[in-house]
């Protein structure tokens, strides 16, 4: 098999292990994805499960993207590695075990991009950080950061660039109704709790 076909798919299956869906399951016997926004991610796990529960979420997700990514990097080099940190996002977004339903690819995202550059990475997260900080908005932090990301990529070369640019559209096109929201005033600040029924 072609390397880059098989860094996608290796990537693609590796992004469909869902830690929020897991850690739900294991942790509450409860289906994340039915709780808070419905996001399998990193911030529904905090308002419905707690800290403890996000913190082990956004580390396994996170971690995900990294391992997509060195494993793309070992098949078949650089341009194979790019393919994976696309590939384990769509897979985190769009798990077909989880029936397409996964969730917004933030951590999973951020995760890849430190593995292909981290400084710019590093970069990108601190502006997520101080955004969230600021605003209290975790999905605005998310969206910007990772919207930073093609700017601080634009001198390392054009496929880095285009993968930039491919994880920048692939969060906003997951998080449009949390853009609808922001907009509406509408959008969940962090530190909401969600009850569990
Ligand atoms: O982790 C994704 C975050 O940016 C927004 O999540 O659950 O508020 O839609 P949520």
């Amino acid at each position: 098999m072609n390397n880059y076909l098989l860094s996608a798919l290796i990537s693609y299956f590796l992004g469909n292990f869902s830690t929020s869906y897991v850690i739900g399951k294991t942790m509450a016997k409860i289906d994340i994805r039915q709780y808070g926004s419905g996001n399998a991610g990193t911030t529904n796990v905090l308002r419905t499960l707690g800290k403890k529960a996000a913190l082990l979420t956004f580390l396994g997700d996170g971690l995900k993207g990294a391992l997509a990514v060195l494993i793309g990097f070992k098949i078949g080099g650089n341009n194979a590695a790019l393919i994976s940190a696309l590939f384990v996002v769509l897979g985190h977004n769009w798990p077909i075990v989880l029936k397409f339903k996964g969730g917004k690819g933030v951590a999973t995202t951020l995760g890849s991009m430190v593995a292909i550059y981290p400084l710019q990475a590093i970069f990108s997260i601190l502006l997520g950080i101080i955004i969230i900080y600021k605003s209290r908005y975790v999905s605005l932090g998310s969206i910007l950061g990772i919207c930073s990301f093609p700017f601080f990529m634009f001198f390392k070369g054009k496929n880095e660039f285009i993968l930039s640019l491919a994880l920048m559209f692939l969060i906003l096109f997951t998080h449009r109704a949390n853009i609808k929201r922001l907009i509406n005033k509408t959008e969940r600040k962090i530190g909401q709790k969600v009850e569990i029924r």
